[in-house]
């Protein structure tokens, strides 16, 4: 293990540690029990940590490997939170026509359609986009393929003025920020509305998979499923200078909501 990644704490379960196999292949990678996590822990350059993102997500929910099904001992604080966060999010998308990044199977993205016009989710994974399309959808929903940071080329000449992201900031490297923001605000109408939510690493179990690279700003995870593959990804979690540094310099009215199990923000465009 190089220099770079000493600081790393052991991966759990290390004999069992496969590549993440193609994004088509359901079944486990026949050959991949003494290979190293997906991506290399030497190579965790944008490009590598946003296949392994992609691959991760695209498989995890064929496995059913959620980890909230991961037990984290007692929260009696937990649904309060959640129902909060879900009604701040359908406030701030009340009758707005929302363009949704990283929609995954839709669940939120059927919340806020209870109180928004229209809500257009755009995913890049396909089997993801697959579930979500299987699902229970309103008439105002709709679903596309495509990626976070390229969406001027989605659903070309439509108008938004409604932004919204659950589950997808804490993935993104902070060194991505600005070129994700840039291409999501230039599809937003002046004075949208933008509500982002993530949850937080707080769990032991998730405590436990987080580590640091010297050299890298963001701060890492190790995600495992069920079929043994290992995957590396960014998971962040914001404090509020993180976000008022961010987000202040082109935003308005920043609202930040830092809870034990969620954070949310919600902010207008100039
Ligand atoms: C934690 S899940 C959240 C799904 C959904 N928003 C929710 O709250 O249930 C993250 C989702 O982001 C998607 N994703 C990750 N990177 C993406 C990107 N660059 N462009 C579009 N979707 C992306 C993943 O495939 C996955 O479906």
């Amino acid at each position: 293990m190089s220099e770079k990644t000493r600081d790393r704490g052991p991966a759990p379960d290390s004999d069992t540690r496969g590549r993440a196999p193609n994004s088509h292949d359901r079944g486990p990678a026949p050959d991949s029990r003494d290979q190293g996590p997906c991506p290399d822990p030497d190579n965790l350059d944008p490009d590598n940590l946003h296949r392994a993102t992609i691959a991760y997500y695209d498989l995890r929910q064929v496995h059913g490997d959620m980890p909230h099904k991961i037990p984290r001992g007692p929260a009696p604080d937990l649904p309060a939170e959640q129902a909060r966060m879900v009604r701040e999010s359908q406030e701030a998308m009340r009758g707005r026509k929302v363009l949704e990044v990283a929609s995954g199977t839709g669940s939120a993205t059927r919340e806020i359609a209870e109180t928004a016009v229209s809500v257009t989710g755009v995913e890049i994974a396909p089997n993801m986009l697959e579930l979500a399309a299987k699902n229970d959808n309103p008439t105002n929903v709709s679903f596309l393929a495509g990626d976070a940071f390229d969406l001027e080329s989605v659903a070309p000449g439509r108008r938004f003025d409604g932004g919204f992201a659950a589950g997808f900031l804490h993935t993104c490297p902070s060194s991505r920020y600005t070129e994700f923001l840039n291409g999501f605000h230039a599809r937003l109408e002046e004075g949208a509305v933008v509500f982002m939510r993530s949850s937080r690493p707080t769990s032991p179990d998730a405590v436990s998979r987080l580590f640091r690279v010297k050299g890298h700003e963001d701060q890492f995870m190790t995600r495992q499923l069920s079929d043994g593959s290992e995957y590396i990804m960014v998971e962040n979690d914001p404090t509020e200078d993180d976000f008022r540094r961010v987000f202040e310099p082109m935003t308005r009215n920043l609202d930040i909501h830092i809870g034990n199990y969620w954070w949310w923000i919600r902010y207008e465009l100039p």
